[in-house]
């Protein structure tokens, strides 16, 4: 069980955090991530030394598919055609706000083409399992969006203002929902996360879709949790 070594690794890899780096900002990858990130959150909190700003999951690749995907629809260069994604990293959770993004009027929501769209963007890590047939997943992709949301947060942690980009942190935004953990634009700044932006003007469609993902988060943050008791 693929998600049970990740647990056990990444809650080994918080424990050390705590004894040896306890003020490093955590980068969290492994997947599940709506799961893995609360294994850490919760095991700093029980070692003392939690701090949800040094916090975050990178959903990045998800952003990365978004704007390739939407591209490839309306004709646009990917790297200007950024994508809010918020909710959380896998499948259904993954809730791509394409009304917000300028190419967005590409693909009309609702639409089969939007659905389509869509459910590439939840599930393109499938797409990539199946193609290299049993010699692992999105490694390379994967590595790409590591390497540009560090990028960003180190250049933030260095002073430079005004860098927002999604990521899965602790949140306000359906906390009294009981959903600890919700990834949203996210403002970075010297001391981590910033500021976090709520999900602003959102399409029926795409409140339908968040919706949808809410009671899978809550159970995939619940489960990291309870492998921590
Ligand atoms: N967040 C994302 O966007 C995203 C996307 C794809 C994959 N992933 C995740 O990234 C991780 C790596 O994926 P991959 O395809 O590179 O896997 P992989 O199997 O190719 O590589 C995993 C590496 O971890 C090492 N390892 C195993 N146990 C370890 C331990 N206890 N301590 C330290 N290292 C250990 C292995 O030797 C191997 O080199 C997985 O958790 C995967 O789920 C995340």
């Amino acid at each position: 069980d693929i998600p049970q070594i990740n647990a056990s690794i990444v809650r080994d890899f918080a424990t050390a955090i705590v004894r040896n780096v306890p003020k490093a900002h955590i980068l969290v990858i492994s997947n599940p991530v709506n799961s893995t990130v609360p294994i850490v959150a919760r095991t700093l909190e029980k070692a003392g030394t939690y701090d949800p700003t040094r916090l975050f999951g990178i959903t990045t690749l998800d952003v990365v598919r978004a704007s390739r995907f939407l591209s490839s629809i309306a004709g646009t260069d990917p790297a200007q055609t950024p994508v809010t994604v918020v909710g959380g990293h896998s499948g259904v959770t993954i809730v791509p706000l394409l009304s917000q993004s300028s190419a967005g009027t590409a693909v009309e929501q609702g639409s089969e083409a939007w659905k389509a769209l869509v459910h590439r963007i939840q599930y393109g890590g499938d797409e990539v399992v199946q193609a290299k047939d049993g010699a692992g997943s999105a490694t390379l992709s994967m590595a790409y969006a590591a390497a540009k949301f560090t990028n960003l947060l180190l250049r933030a942690l260095k002073g430079e203002a005004g860098i927002v980009t999604p990521t899965f942190v602790k949140s306000p935004l359906f906390a009294s929902q009981g959903i600890e953990f919700f990834s949203s634009a996210v403002e970075l700044g010297p001391n981590g996360v910033k500021k976090i932006h709520d999900l602003d003007n959102i399409t029926a469609q795409e409140q339908e879709l968040v919706n949808a993902a809410l009671p899978e988060l809550k159970k995939n943050i619940e489960k990291g949790f309870a492998f921590v008791q």
